[in-house]
């Protein structure tokens, strides 16, 4: 689809958002799903690049991403009025009907949960949500979480009012202070070392871990065989694009 650019905001130097007006497909989108997006209309850089859905509204819906390379600097630099061409929504996304819900963003990682947490919070699933941030620059993040409750946070540098360490380590603190009611799954999304980190948290030990992976992907779709992730039994690969990005733990070999 042909999507326009109706609104583009820095959070910070390396992170930006864009609300894009784009057709009808994009109202089925579900939290976890995502969009290749084509980041120049010449073909360089050749690929799309994948990038999580943060929010739909109507035909309208909003990205967030980090600048960590060529194709994100080039879509940071698009401006409103502008036309971007956009593929999806694709793949599968969370499940949706937990007894209650622990949210778990690293960085970036807050793209598919805050879609998720705002899907929780209109059918009144109750939730917490965690985050992590590596620094104060990625503060501005804390900002979407204002409507949802209870919400804690984690930064790897000091800052006041937050705990002071990781994500995984602020997810270890907060299961050892409640009970949990039968039902709960853990949603993660967030960086590789995140995602390792919880296949080591015995406290999640019989409770569903659902979690987002991101890879490298070349078409987005099944088609180039780029974005395998090896299967927990070890026999054979899942396509995170189609098979993902959203798998059980348990399910995939990392
Ligand atoms: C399903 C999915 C959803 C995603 N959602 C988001 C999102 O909502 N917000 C966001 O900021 N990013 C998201 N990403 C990651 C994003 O696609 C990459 O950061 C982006 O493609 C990098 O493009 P680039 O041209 O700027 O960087 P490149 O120049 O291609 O690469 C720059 C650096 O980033 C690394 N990199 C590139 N792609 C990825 C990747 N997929 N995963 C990890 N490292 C990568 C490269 O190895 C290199 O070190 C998602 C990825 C996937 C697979
Ligand atoms: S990105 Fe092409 S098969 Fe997954």
């Amino acid at each position: 689809m042909k999507a326009m650019v109706q609104n583009k905001r820095f959070l910070s130097e390396k992170l930006c958002t864009l609300t894009l007006t784009g057709d009808e497909g994009i109202t089925s989108a579900s939290p976890g799903q995502f969009v290749m997006v084509k980041v120049n209309e010449a073909f360089d850089p050749f690929l799309r690049r994948p990038l999580g859905i943060m929010e739909v509204d109507g035909n309208t819906f909003t990205l967030l991403f980090e600048i960590v390379g060529r194709g994100t600097k080039m879509l940071a630099q698009k401006n409103v009025g502008e036309e971007l061409d956009v593929l999806g929504p694709l793949g599968k996304g969370f499940s949706l009907f937990p007894s209650f819900g622990i949210l778990v963003a690293g960085g970036r990682g807050i793209v598919p949960l805050y879609f998720l947490a705002s899907t929780l919070a209109r059918t009144g699933i109750p939730f917490v949500f965690l985050l992590g941030i590596r620094s104060r620059e990625e503060l501005p993040l804390l900002d979407f979480l204002e409507k949802f409750s209870p919400v804690f946070w984690s930064c790897e540098e000091e800052v006041p009012g937050g705990f002071c360490g990781d994500v995984v380590a602020l997810l270890q603190q907060y299961l050892s202070s409640v009970s949990l009611p039968v039902g709960t799954r853990v949603y993660a999304c967030g960086p590789e070392g995140m995602v390792r980190a919880l296949c080591r948290v015995e406290m999640l030990r019989g409770i569903p871990v659902e979690v987002s992976l991101e890879s490298l992907m070349g078409c987005g779709f099944g088609v180039c065989l780029s974005c395998g992730v090896e299967k927990k039994d070890g026999k054979g690969y899942y396509h995170v694009c189609k098979d993902g990005p959203v798998f059980l733990l348990s399910e995939v070999g990392l």
